[in-house]
C-alpha cells in the first residue's frame, strides 16, 4: 500500500486515476505513521500545504482539487526527506520565530520556541536599546526579532560560520531589518561596546550530545550545539572578555542549559559581575540568565 503513490506517479508502469488533495493527505499521513513519524497527519498537512502554497484550512476546503504532476513530484521529494527523520523545518526550508518567517537549512540551528524567551526577556526589561550584539546568530532569528522591537538600536550579530551568516543576512533582508553581520570567533573581530550582549551559544556537553536524538545529531550543525568544558566553554569565554565590550550600564543575556545556572553564576562572579538573575522557561527549567554590568 505505501508504495502505491510513488509507483502510480513516478514508476510510470501503470497510470491510474489522478490524485486529489484528500487522497494524498490520507496516503501521506498513513505513510508517515508506518515510518513512526510523530504527528503524522500534521506533518502531511504542512508538507502538502507548503508545496501547494495554501494554508492548512484550504487543504480541507479544496479536498477534491487534482494535483498536477509537478506538484506530486515536489510533494514526493519532501515526503521522502521527512521519512528519513530530517526535521520538518529543514524539509520545508523555513520556520516561524517570534512571528517572523525564518529560512533554515543545514548550516543553521532551527530556532527553538524556548529561545523566544530570550527575546521576550530583553523586551520586558528594556524600553529602548541603543545597541546590541548577538554572538552566535545562526539563522539570525534572535537579532531580527530584537531589531524589529528596537528599531532605533544599532544591531550587530556575529557567527563563526560564514554559511550561517549568509542565511542570517537573507533572513534579515526578507524581514526588512538592518543588521550588521560580522564573521567573528566570539569577540575576535568585535571592536565596539554595546548596551546589550545576547547569546544562545552552543551549550551541550559531549556526554549530552551522545544522548540527543538522531533527528538532531544527524541533521543540525554540531558547531551550533556542542561546547567543550562540559558545555560551559562559551559562557566562560564570553564572560571573561565581556567587560571590554559592554557599556557601563550594559547587560548580558544568555540562554542556558537547564542545569547550568549555578555554574554560570559562579563564572560570572569570578569575572567581576555581581548582579545576576536566572529566569525559568514554561516547563519550570532554568533557561535565561541576565547579568548586569553594574
Ligand atoms: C545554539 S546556536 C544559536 C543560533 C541562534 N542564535 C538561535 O538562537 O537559534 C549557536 C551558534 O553559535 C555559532 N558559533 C559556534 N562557535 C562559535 C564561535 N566560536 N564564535 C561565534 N559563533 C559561534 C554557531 O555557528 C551557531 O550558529
Amino acid at each position: 500500500m505505501p508504495l502505491l503513490f510513488f509507483q502510480r506517479n513516478f514508476g510510470e508502469r501503470r497510470i491510474l486515476k489522478d490524485w486529489n488533495i484528500k487522497e494524498i493527505l490520507k496516503w501521506t499521513s498513513n505513510f508517515f505513521k508506518t515510518k513512526k513519524i510523530e504527528n503524522a497527519r500534521l506533518n502531511a498537512e504542512l508538507i502538502i500545504s507548503h508545496i501547494l502554497k495554501i494554508n492548512r484550512l484550504n487543504l480541507y476546503l479544496q479536498f477534491d482539487r487534482i494535483l498536477t504532476v509537478s506538484e506530486r513530484k515536489k510533494i514526493k521529494e519532501l515526503i521522502l526527506r521527512r521519512a528519513t527523520f530530517e526535521p520538518l523545518q529543514y524539509v520545508l526550508g523555513e520556520c516561524e520565530f517570534y512571528g517572523n518567517r525564518i529560512i533554515v537549512n543545514s548550516a543553521v540551528l532551527i530556532p527553538r520556541p524556548e529561545t523566544e524567551l530570550l527575546v521576550e526577556r530583553i523586551i520586558k526589561d528594556n524600553a529602548s536599546v541603543k545597541s546590541f550584539l548577538e554572538i552566535g546568530t545562526g539563522s539570525g532569528a534572535v537579532a531580527i526579532a530584537l531589531k524589529m522591537n528596537f528599531p532605533e538600536s544599532k544591531a550587530d550579530a556575529s557567527d563563526i560560520s560564514e554559511e550561517a551568516l549568509a542565511v542570517a543576512k537573507q533572513n534579515s533582508d526578507n524581514n526588512g531589518t538592518q543588521i550588521n553581520f560580522i564573521k567573528s570567533d566570539i569577540f575576535s573581530e568585535i571592536k565596539e561596546k554595546y548596551e546589550i550582549i545576547v547569546s544562545n551559544p552552543p551549550y551541550i556537553s559531549a556526554e549530552e550530545y551522545g544522548n540527543l536524538s538522531p533527528e538532531i545529531t544527524e541533521f543540525e550543525p554540531k558547531i551550533a550545539l556542542l561546547a567543550k568544558e562540559n558545555g560551559l566553554f562559551f559562557y566562560k569565554k564570553i564572560l571573561s572578555e565581556a567587560k571590554e565590550f559592554l557599556c557601563e550600564n550594559g547587560c548580558i543575556y544568555f540562554e542556558i542549559g537547564s542545569k547550568q545556572a549555578d555554574k554560570i553564576r559562579e563564572i560570572a562572579l569570578k569575572n567581576g559581575f555581581e548582579n545576576i538573575s536566572v529566569f525559568k522557561d514554561l516547563n519550570g527549567f532554568d533557561r535565561i540568565v541576565r547579568i548586569k554590568n553594574k
